[in-house]
């Protein structure tokens, strides 16, 4: 069947702000009742060869309603929970936390080598599934499946399937109801790439480093840009003299209301006052 390449519709910068403790990060996906990502809600990059920008790290705060993907470049983050769960993430590492009824937990970033970079991701939760228990995903960097490109280019299969002429590649993180792709990709000067996606996903592409061309168009994708990409189910992308990296990120949308208040993703403001309300009680997590 013949394949339609998407086209890039949209192209957001990021926005550097504060958050948590001071740490300095640059917000590319702010959350919004548009939604115009469903069901990704929230992107921020953080990263800095300055310990001041973030050493405060995330002190305990909550979550109800959604799933925190917590993705390690370089650096580290160590995370603690109300359940005295404890996790040490290292560059390559993911954390994928289904936040569900409740999570109380901090988020205490360190630096290693002087380096610090990475990403944190929102990924909303349908209703029949807010309020489910919480539950953790530590995948270490060797357990996420890695295809080599040409020249040093690679392409990492954090969550979803890869699927190739040949081959699937099938991600670390599976079985997520929104169907998620979650692709960290590295392509050197002058290679190209094709990455089938679902016709009824939502999909979007960071670069990080680097720049990319887009569709037959070669419309162009710079570092720190954020682009929807609509209709089709391939994307076709390129490098020209420089090399890009960058993540793809697809999932099907939720097509529900949603309504976020600070750590609280829910579908009505009732249920986020409840949610503050469960907080204050001490029963946000029982
Ligand atoms: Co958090």
């Amino acid at each position: 069947m013949q394949k339609q390449t998407r086209q890039l519709s949209t192209i957001i910068s990021g926005q550097n702000t504060s958050d948590g403790a001071g740490v300095k990060l640059k917000r590319i996906i702010s959350p919004s009742p548009k939604n115009s990502f469903d069901p990704f809600i929230l992107l921020d990059e953080f990263g800095s060869n300055e310990p001041t920008d973030y050493i405060g790290g995330f002190p305990d705060h909550p979550h109800r309603g959604f799933e925190t993907v917590t993705y390690m470049l370089a650096g580290a983050m160590t995370h603690r929970d109300h359940l005295g769960n404890e996790g040490h993430l290292r560059a390559g590492d993911v954390q994928w936390m289904t936040a569900g009824r409740g999570v109380i937990h901090s988020e205490m970033p360190e630096q290693e080598n002087g380096l610090l970079h990475g990403f944190q991701l929102w990924l909303n939760l349908p209703a029949q599934e807010k309020m489910k228990p919480p539950h953790y995903q530590d995948i270490a960097a060797v357990d996420i499946p890695k295809v080599e490109l040409d020249n040093g280019g690679y392409l990492k299969v954090i969550a979803g399937d890869y699927l190739t002429e040949s081959q699937t590649i099938t991600g670390a993180v599976q079985g997520v109801t929104t169907q998620p792709l979650y692709l960290d990709i590295r392509l050197s000067p002058q290679q190209q790439l094709n990455i089938p996606v679902g016709v009824e996903h939502t999909a979007i592409i960071y670069v990080y480093q680097g720049e990319l061309t887009i569709s037959a168009e070669a419309k162009l994708l710079k570092t720190e840009q954020l682009g929807q990409l609509v209709e089709g189910d391939n994307i076709q992308l390129a490098t020209q003299n420089q090399s890009a990296q960058f993540l793809v990120l697809a999932a099907l949308p939720i097509k529900e209301p949603m309504v976020q208040a600070g750590p609280f993703v829910m579908n009505s403001v009732e249920e986020i006052e409840q949610a503050f309300q469960d907080y204050r009680s001490g029963v946000l997590t029982l």
